[in-house]
Formats: structure tokens, C-alpha cells, sequence
């Protein structure tokens, strides 16, 4: 706490918590996270049985009305899901706005932001019954949206939503069936990859959450708010670490070079980090990362792909990174992203498609998220103050007489 005594007057105390380490910005009922424990919780159920027992859509019901769903209300939840699959037909030609090598976050950033012009109705936020409407119709449309970025971005024709498929097994359609060949969705795969949504549905208060909260707090519209977290996300600090890890594997290529990538990580000197280690709350093995270890081992061997190389390179480096003291010293350990990229490389998505991934899953987060604060009474504005460290008041030359 800091007393903010400016040359103007005194405006009294303030926190000044740069990155916000120790400032809670809301009460939230959601999610919980013990970070030195490694625990992670949905409405109190530890990720491991859901990840292990539940599906990705169960879990949003779970995040959005904070009970499991019955049997029943599974049912009718799926089929909101389903009715609202499509995305409007105008929205290809947005998506033929875009350059053929646009990168698919930035389609997702400007598509779901787009969302508000096709769909009015859902951005009456006083309305609890729109406000419904509109965290399905992001459910829902989100896999498509993520599914057309990547066929655009790969010069293939968009495939529609089929209705009678599970969520991720439709997703998985969508982006890898081709007009000239029929697609039989592989259901391990598919399981992985309900649950690598599963893992990455919410994270309570992290920037890309924040980011949704902070502009819902104006009383944005969902869809703007959405557009936003997905842009927070895209930052290699935040859900771009998937990416940057996978890269950094293969930079490292083989298990002999590993320490000389450790080195560079000590050294301050040096802006290398391992990507997909650290955590700002977990001081412990992230929970997400054991069950993504897992995934991805069933994933690799489902696939017949054995002694896949970067897999080998990953298991080393953690082994070494946990025994050396300087990660032991700091407390950093693999977090979800570390293992995510083998995984999603396998299911056959390129780089540039796992920030994507993630969007998807965690819209179901932002979208809780975003409702809890729309529904809290003591909700207001969001409006950080700061430290004014610039230039006094001074008095504005015209140019002439600046010298
Ligand atoms: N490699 C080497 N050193 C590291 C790493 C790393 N991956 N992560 C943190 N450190 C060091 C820092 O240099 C710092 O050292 P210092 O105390 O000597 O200055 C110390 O550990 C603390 O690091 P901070 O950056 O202050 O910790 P913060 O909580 O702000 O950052 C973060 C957390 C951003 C995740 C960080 O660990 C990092 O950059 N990791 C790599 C990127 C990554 O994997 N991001 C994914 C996060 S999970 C997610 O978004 C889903």
C-alpha cells in the first residue's frame, strides 16, 4: 500500500500491485485453485475426475449453472448446443476479407467480434434469458468459427456442423473432412480431445479472463467481450505458450542439447525461457499438465506414432528441469502448454491452430465469467488507478518557441 501524495494533492491510498500478484478483482464462485498444492477445481469438482468421467459439454453446464447436469438436463443442454451450430451464411464472405496467410487467431479475434452484428438480439445484456442465448450461441458457434479459421487458412472448403455428432467429434470434422472423402471420426481421438477442451474450459481470474471482465464491466456486449479475451489470449505469456513450446522443442531438437537450453533459461542475460513452464499461481505441478501428459501419451501410441522424437526431448527436459535448482529454487514446473503441442501436432493441427484450441475450450470460462459479473449486484465499472510518475504541470510553447 502505497500513500499516492501527488504534486497535485493528496489523493490518498492506493495498492500499486503491478501485474496484480496479490489484488483479488472480484468474488467468483467458479473456480478454485490452490497453487502451491496443485489443486484445481470446477464448482468445487477436482479437474482429475472430470477430465477422467465427464465431457466437455457437461462441464460447461456445470461452469455456466454451477451444478452437474441430470441426466435430462444433459440432454436438453446438448441439443441448445446443437441448434445453435450454424454461423450465419454472410459470415463467409468475412472470413474471404481476410488474407489467404492470416494468421486464424486474428480471424477468430475479428469473427467473434462480428458475432454482435449478425446476432442483435443477444447483446441485450439486461435481459437474463439473452444472456443465456448468447453463452450458448458462443458455445456453439465457437467450434465452427475455429474450424472455418483453420479450412480458410488452408485454402479448404468450410465444412458445416453435423447436429448428430458429440461435440468434439464434430469439431474434429469440421476441420479435417474434405468434400472427396468420407471422414470416420476416430473416437479415442475424439475423447482426447473433449478432454483437452475440458482442461482448459476455465482458470479463474487469468489475463484473458480478466481482459473479459474488464470489458464487460462497461457493459459491453458478450461477443465484443469474447473478441477481447481471445486477442489477451493470443500473447505467448498467456495461451500462445503451446506454441512457443512446441517450438522450442524442436529448436531443441535432441535430448544432448537440452542443457545448453537450460543454461540460456538461468541466465539473466538471456530473455530465453522454457516455455511451458512456470506458472504466476501454481508453485506445483499443474494439475492440467499430469492429465495432458497422459493424453498425449494415449494420443501418440492410438496413432501407432512410437518414439516420437519431441515427446522424448519434452520427458528429458522436464526430468532434468525438476532436478536442477534453479527451477526448484523459483518453483517452476511444466504447465498445461508443455505437453498440449505434442498432443495437438499428433491430432494433426499445425502451430498456428493451438491458441485457437484453447480459445475454444475457454469460452465456456470467459462466458461464466463474464455472466457471474453481469449478475452480481455489487458489480461495477472496472477502473484501475495508477502511479503518475511523468513530466509537473507545465506551461504548452508554440512551436516557434520551442528551439
Ligand atoms: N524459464 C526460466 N525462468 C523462468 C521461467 C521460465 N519458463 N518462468 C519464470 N522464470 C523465472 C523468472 O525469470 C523470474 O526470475 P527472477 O525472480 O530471478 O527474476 C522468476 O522465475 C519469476 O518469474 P516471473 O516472470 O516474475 O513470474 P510470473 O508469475 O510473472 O510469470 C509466467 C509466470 C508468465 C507463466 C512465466 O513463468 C513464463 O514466462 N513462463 C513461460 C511461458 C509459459 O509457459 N506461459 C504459459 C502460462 S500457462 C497459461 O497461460 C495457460
Amino acid at each position: 500500500v502505497v500513500n499516492i501524495a501527488s504534486f497535485y494533492k493528496d489523493t490518498g491510498m492506493f495498492t500499486y500491485d503491478p501485474g496484480f500478484t496479490s489484488t483479488a478483482s472480484c468474488e467468483s464462485k467458479i473456480t478454485y485453485i490452490d497453487g502451491d498444492a496443485g489443486v484445481l477445481l470446477y464448482r468445487g469438482y477436482p479437474i482429475e475426475q472430470i477430465a477422467e468421467q465427464g465431457d466437455f459439454l457437461e462441464t460447461c453446464y456445470l461452469l455456466l449453472y454451477g451444478e452437474l447436469p441430470t441426466f435430462q438436463q444433459h440432454q436438453e443442454f446438448v441439443k441448445s448446443v446443437t441448434y445453435h451450430t450454424m454461423i450465419h451464411e454472410q459470415m463467409n464472405r468475412f472470413y474471404a476479407g481476410f488474407r489467404r496467410d492470416a494468421h486464424p487467431m486474428a480471424i477468430m479475434t475479428g469473427c467473434v467480434g462480428a458475432l454482435s452484428a449478425f446476432y442483435h438480439d443477444s447483446t441485450d445484456i439486461s435481459d437474463p434469458h439473452q444472456r443465456m442465448i448468447a453463452s450458448i450461441r458462443m458455445i456453439a458457434k465457437m467450434p465452427t468459427i475455429a474450424a472455418w479459421a483453420f479450412k480458410y487458412s488452408i485454402g479448404q472448403p468450410f465444412v458445416y456442423p453435423r447436429n448428430d455428432l458429440d461435440f468434439s467429434a464434430n469439431f474434429l470434422r469440421m476441420c479435417f473432412s474434405v468434400p472427396c472423402e468420407e471422414y470416420k471420426v476416430n473416437p479415442v481421438l475424439a475423447r482426447a480431445m473433449d478432454r483437452i477442451f475440458i482442461l482448459h474450459a476455465d482458470h479463474e481470474q487469468n489475463a484473458s479472463t480478466s481482459t473479459v471482465r474488464l470489458a464487460g464491466s462497461s457493459g459491453a456486449n458478450p461477443f465484443a467481450c469474447i473478441a477481447a479475451g481471445i486477442a489477451c489470449l493470443w500473447g505467448p505469456a498467456h495461451g500462445g505458450a503451446n506454441e512457443a513450446a512446441l517450438n522450442m522443442l524442436e529448436q531443441i531438437g535432441s535430448a544432448d542439447r537440452i542443457p545448453e537450453f537450460i543454461d540460456r533459461a538461468k541466465d539473466k542475460n538471456d530473455p530465453f525461457r522454457l516455455m511451458g513452464f512456470g506458472h504466476r499461481v501454481y508453485k506445483n505441478y499443474d494439475p492440467r499438465a499430469r492429465i495432458m501428459q497422459k493424453t498425449c501419451h494415449e494420443v501418440l501410441a492410438e496413432l501407432g506414432i512410437k518414439d516420437d522424437p519431441l515427446l522424448e526431448v519434452a520427458m528429458e527436459l522436464e526430468k532434468l528441469a525438476l532436478h536442477d535448482e534453479y527451477f526448484v529454487e523459483k518453483k517452476l514446473y511444466p504447465n498445461i502448454d508443455f505437453y498440449s503441442g505434442i498432443t495437438l501436432r499428433a491430432l494433426g493441427f499445425p502451430t498456428t491452430m493451438f491458441t485457437v484450441l484453447f480459445a475454444l475450450a475457454r469460452t465456456v470460462g470467459w462466458i461464466a465469467q463474464w455472466k457471474e459479473m453481469v449478475e452480481d449486484p455489487s458489480q461495477k465499472i472496472g477502473r484501475p488507478r495508477q502511479l503518475y510518475t511523468g513530466a509537473k504541470r507545465r506551461d504548452y510553447l508554440p512551436s516557434a518557441q520551442r528551439g
